[in-house]
């Protein structure tokens, strides 16, 4: 996305926050990061997202960043070697001081609190694996953290880095119009949100819950609240 720089004056370039992406596949950024508040918040200088491409530190001819397994299995395992020099060139520590993050579905579940933290960061670093995964190495001494989207399988931590560059990005002071929307959303106070409506208030018999028809805000505010206790009781039992 370095391309977006130019059409920005030097003056409103004040980034919040660089995401560096270590990948094989950086073009996989290309048109995403174009689109909606993340394009917004990146054309706007909010935002700095650097797709690194791992394979620039490729071993011999064909700029190989991956081994057969030690003791026998299936697949190929990223090597501990490229990703040591792709992360000591976007963050030499130190001074660099990034923060670095590898995607694992082996990791720390992803939470609104991870992007709340990762937000007020000035360059956080984000490790993708492919193929069977990544040399243990990475995790033991390469990075400040392991995270997960959940508990299912990609084919690659690509996706993941974009919800990341997403969920971060709408959190950056400016980018959303009404910063108010941030604070009432689902996982403040540990609560998903309310059911929210919109025109017409019937729809082939479907009505809009009488309350919110009502104009009377004091019992609004009272069913939104009780509607997110009871949401986050049946849907987030256990949690
Ligand atoms: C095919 S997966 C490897 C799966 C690994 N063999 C396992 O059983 O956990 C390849 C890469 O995709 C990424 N990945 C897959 N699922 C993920 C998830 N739920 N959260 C974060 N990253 C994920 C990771 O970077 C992983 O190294």
């Amino acid at each position: 996305m370095s391309g977006s720089w130019s059409t920005i004056p030097a003056s409103l370039r004040s980034v919040s926050v660089r995401i560096s992406v270590v990948t094989i596949f950086p073009g996989y950024f290309d048109s995403p990061l174009r689109w909606g508040i993340t394009g917004r918040a990146i054309a706007e200088g909010h935002l700095e997202v650097v797709p690194v491409d791992l394979r620039r530190w490729g071993k011999g001819r064909h700029r190989q960043v991956d081994d057969a397994p030690f003791g026998g299995g299936p697949g190929m395992v990223l090597m501990v070697e490229p990703i040591y020099e792709a992360l000591e060139h976007v963050d030499p520590r130190p001074p660099g001081g990034a923060h670095r993050v590898l995607l694992s579905a082996a990791g720390d579940v992803l939470t609104q609190s991870h992007l709340d933290r990762w937000a007020r960061l000035d360059h956080l670093v984000v490790v993708c694996g492919r193929y069977e995964g990544v040399d243990e190495r990475v995790a033991e001494h390469l990075v400040d953290e392991e995270v997960s989207l959940g508990d299912f399988v990609l084919a690659g931590g690509e996706p993941v880095a974009l919800c990341i560059v997403e969920g971060v990005s709408r959190l950056l002071p400016g980018v959303v119009g009404n910063p108010e929307s941030i604070g009432r959303e689902s996982f403040r106070e540990g609560l998903v949100e309310e059911p929210q409506y919109t025109r017409p208030a019937e729809f082939r018999g479907w009505r809009v819950p009488d309350v919110l028809l009502s104009g009377d805000h004091g019992r609004i505010a009272e069913w939104r609240n009780q509607q997110r206790l009871l949401r986050t009781a049946r849907r987030r039992r256990g949690r």
